[in-house]
């Protein structure tokens, strides 16, 4: 089940979030419960005064009521969004990632008109790249690649909503 992601998540998730597996490839784990709640606390605006993008965050909840991780969405004024996803290792590996994102993509389409769903991840990253295959995405054109890209070491993967599924 998701979740709006809130402040008062920011305890059990920084146990889920301690995970070192979580960051083979990149990024790092929070440095405090304290720190991760003040982070929380301000994803809570859902974005930039100005409103030039949306902040959709959600924590995944497991039915026996456990937090396994989250995934977070960017909406552009051009509805695309940006997705993104973290899930604790005990729980990889179970489709939880999958339908987890799943209903993310529903949400953002059928709630927020969003008509591309964007992914930038590591190119090594073969997890997260199977998880993306597994829900239709598709490595991005060069024209792309060029304009999501940060690092030269990611890979863009690109899903059109109208797919569905
Ligand atoms: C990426 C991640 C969320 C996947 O979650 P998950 O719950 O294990 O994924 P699922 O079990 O739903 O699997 C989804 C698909 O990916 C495939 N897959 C997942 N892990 C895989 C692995 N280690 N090797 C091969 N395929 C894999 C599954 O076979 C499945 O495809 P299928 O349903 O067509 O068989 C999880 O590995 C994770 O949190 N990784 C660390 C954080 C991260 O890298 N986030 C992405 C940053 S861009």
């Amino acid at each position: 089940m998701l979740e709006p992601q809130l402040q008062t998540h920011a305890a059990e998730m920084f146990e889920v979030l301690a995970d070192p597996a979580i960051y083979e490839f990149e990024n790092e784990p929070p440095p405090s419960a304290q720190w991760l709640a003040e982070r929380f606390r301000r994803l809570e605006s859902r974005g930039p005064d100005d409103g030039s993008e949306q902040w959709l965050n959600w924590v995944v909840r497991l039915p026996a009521g456990a937090l396994a991780g989250y995934v977070q969405a960017t909406v552009l004024p051009s509805e695309v969004a940006f997705v993104a996803y973290e899930l604790g290792s005990a729980h990889w590996r179970q489709g939880i990632g999958s339908s987890a994102v799943r209903a993310m993509l529903d949400e953002l389409r059928e709630q927020h008109g969003v008509h591309t769903f964007l992914a930038v991840l590591k190119a090594r990253n073969f997890r997260s790249e199977a998880l993306l295959r597994s829900l239709r995405f598709e490595p991005g054109d060069a024209q792309q690649q060029a304009q999501y890209r940060d690092e030269p070491d990611e890979l863009v993967m690109v899903r059109p909503s109208a797919f569905g599924g």
